[in-house]
């Protein structure tokens, strides 16, 4: 099944979001509010309904954007919040995102949601779409590989092997800042890009 646009707007329209919490990831916005200056340029990919782009602007964050392959979740964060900047909602394919950098990128069951052939593409575009000292965080389910999803799983062993290729390791560990269908599922990380070795 080829997981593209027309796939996750078929998905978008017909209601099939049993992964959207219909609010703001309590981990992502504890994390911003103790790591994050307001000024920081901050992306959320495959941002979905973006609760916590939202969230964040009303925090005082005037630099979030969220990048969405489909336009449907992007139209409803317009709706919802009609004075979030136009320029700042990318409808695009991550990793088509050209021209920008960011300080941050939050993640949050986008990893998951791509074919796992993508999985060291998109630790790369992240690291190229970084500033030199840009940083990532985010939760990464922890469950077994699977053959079937969207949601595909993932271990420790593998976000740590694939994490660190392009980023220091600052944090890599089971969270109890999940949601409560998610507690005990889910690692929290945070990781700071690499220098360039000459
Ligand atoms: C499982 S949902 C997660 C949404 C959101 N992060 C959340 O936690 O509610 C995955 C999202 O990624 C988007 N998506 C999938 N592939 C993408 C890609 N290559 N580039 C940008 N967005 C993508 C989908 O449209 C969908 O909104």
């Amino acid at each position: 099944m080829k997981l593209d646009q027309a796939y996750w707007t078929e998905r978008w329209l017909k209601g099939e979001t049993g992964w959207d919490i219909g609010h703001p990831s309590p981990a992502l916005i504890d994390f911003a509010v103790n790591h994050i200056p307001t000024d920081a340029r901050i992306l959320i990919p495959g941002a979905g309904n973006a609760y916590e782009a939202e969230e964040l602007l009303h925090l005082g964050y005037s630099h979030v954007y969220v990048v969405d392959i489909s336009e449907v979740p992007l139209r409803n964060l317009k709706k919802r919040f009609p004075d979030f900047p136009t320029n700042q909602l990318l409808h695009n394919d991550y990793f088509n995102l050209e021209g920008y950098q960011f300080d941050f990128i939050l993640e949050q069951t986008f990893y998951c949601a791509l074919n796992p052939s993508l999985r060291d593409n998109y630790v790369r575009k992240s690291y190229e779409l970084l500033t030199s000292d840009g940083q990532m965080a985010g939760l990464l389910f922890d469950f077994p590989l699977t053959e079937a999803g969207p949601p595909f799983g993932g271990c420790y062993e593998e976000y740590l092997d694939r994490f660190s290729r392009y980023f220091e390791i600052l944090t890599l560990e089971k969270t109890n800042k999940s949601i409560q269908p998610r507690m005990g599922k889910e690692f929290f990380f945070h990781v700071k890009k690499k220098k360039p070795t000459r």
